[in-house]
């Protein structure tokens, strides 16, 4: 084992994308999910104690057994109202939420057709949902249309994300939807960075009139714009009804902290009644994507393309040590391979502060192309094809039944 957690290490270090569990406090953060400012609001945080006084440190089992609690059902009533779902499914995180949704809706006769770019936690599920995986080129809806009408299998599900969390870019909803409608598909939403952001905070699927449609479900996460922890699936009762019955990651696991249900209940509450919320966080966006110099991506995260891992970790680096801090992409998480210094808007910064702050990170990155001989004009965003987990060999998808990205059969 010695031998082998060697030889992985030296293979990262050769390629300058080792990772770290760092304390990086007491700077202008521009490097968390916490879109809308609310992880540290003071009535989302007092809604947590409130849980914790009333329900302890935790759910204590699985939800099927005791570990649902009136806060569970409170937080599944206000994502529905906030979203316009129907029907929620509260998880213990939002990794849990997409794997427990698709491996329960999985199986040999179902074709998941997968955007190239989605989320980790998609592409595992994929592998243990025992279906037939079809990855499309990112944002092609073509390409989805071509995968559906190609398939020979009984049912089909795309899996896009509302809001992809290393472009910033959207996905076209309306037309996913349509083409799903016509192929007689499912349309599965990762609305994980869309919920708080797009359509005044009620997300993608609301935004685009697909709220509560029968044929479009919606996986959310409560990590991000609402500031606590947890997941959720929506949708269509009976799908809530099965997945209680079926999801593995929610029946074999113990329920998510009360307290972070009544946080995330509070914030969903506040995205709702403030309707500045939001617009602020925007705004925000179009300062850093302006000092940044590069294409404003719709959503709160704007990234600044690299020439190298090493560029975008020496800027990150130099950044924070200047009091900025910036994410650092670099392979496997960046679905085309592009090293990107990861800027996110938070509604709870000042324009001026962010302002300051983008251009320290600019500076930092010019340097660090000059440092290695290299263009710092921000090369224009990529979308390519490929299947997101990088050449890591533990990260780089083994399905066996998985077809090349957009292929027909
Ligand atoms: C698109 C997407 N889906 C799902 C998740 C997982 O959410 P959670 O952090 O709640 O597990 C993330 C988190 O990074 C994400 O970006």
């Amino acid at each position: 084992m010695g031998a082998f957690l060697a030889t992985r290490a030296a293979w990262r270090d050769e390629r300058g994308i080792r990772r770290a569990t760092t304390v990086r406090a007491g700077a202008v953060d521009l490097a968390s999910n916490d879109y809308l400012g609310l992880a540290r609001d003071p009535r989302v945080v007092r809604a947590g104690h409130t849980a914790l006084d009333r329900y302890g440190a935790g759910a204590r089992a699985s939800r099927v057994v005791t570990g649902t609690t009136t806060a569970h059902e409170e937080l599944e009533a206000e994502i529905c109202s906030l979203t316009g779902a129907s029907s929620a499914l509260v998880f213990s995180s939002g990794f849990a939420a997409n794997v427990g949704a698709i491996t329960a809706l999985g199986g040999p006769d179902l074709l998941l057709v997968l955007d190239a770019h989605v989320h980790a936690s998609i592409h595992d599920a994929a592998r243990l949902s025992k279906s037939v995986v079809s990855f499309v080129p990112h944002g092609d809806v073509d390409a989805v249309r071509s995968a559906l009408a190609g398939r020979t299998e009984g049912r089909a599900l795309v899996v896009v994300e509302s809001v992809y969390s290393v472009l910033g870019d959207v996905a076209d909803l309306a037309a996913l939807a349509a083409v799903c409608a016509d192929h007689d598909a499912t349309l599965l939403v990762d609305e994980a960075h869309g919920i708080g952001v797009l359509g005044a905070g009620r997300g993608g699927v609301h935004a685009a009139g697909l709220a509560g449609a029968d044929h479009v479900l919606v996986t959310a996460t409560m990590s991000k714009a609402l500031g606590a922890q947890g997941g959720a699936v929506l949708g269509p009762s009976a799908l809530r009804e099965h997945l209680v019955n079926t999801a593995r990651t929610f029946i074999f696991d113990t329920g998510l902290t009360p307290a972070a249900a009544a946080s995330a209940s509070q914030a969903c509450r506040i995205i709702a009644a403030d309707s500045a919320l939001v617009g602020r966080l925007h705004a925000n966006a179009d300062v850093i994507a302006q000092e940044c110099g590069i294409a404003r991506a719709a959503g709160p995260v704007q990234s600044i393309p690299c020439p190298s891992a090493e560029v975008a970790r020496v800027a990150a680096d130099r950044a924070g040590e200047r009091g900025v801090l910036v994410g650092c992409f670099r392979p496997p998480s960046v679905p085309d391979g592009i090293s990107r210094v990861r800027l996110t808007a938070c509604a709870g910064l000042g324009l001026d502060e962010v302002r300051a702050a983008a251009e320290i990170v600019r500076a930092e990155f010019a340097a660090a192309c000059a440092a290695e001989g290299t263009d710092s004009a921000p090369s224009a965003r990529s979308g390519g094809a490929a299947p997101s987990l990088g050449s890591d060999p533990t990260a780089t998808p083994t399905e066996s039944r998985q077809r090349a990205p957009g292929a027909r059969r």
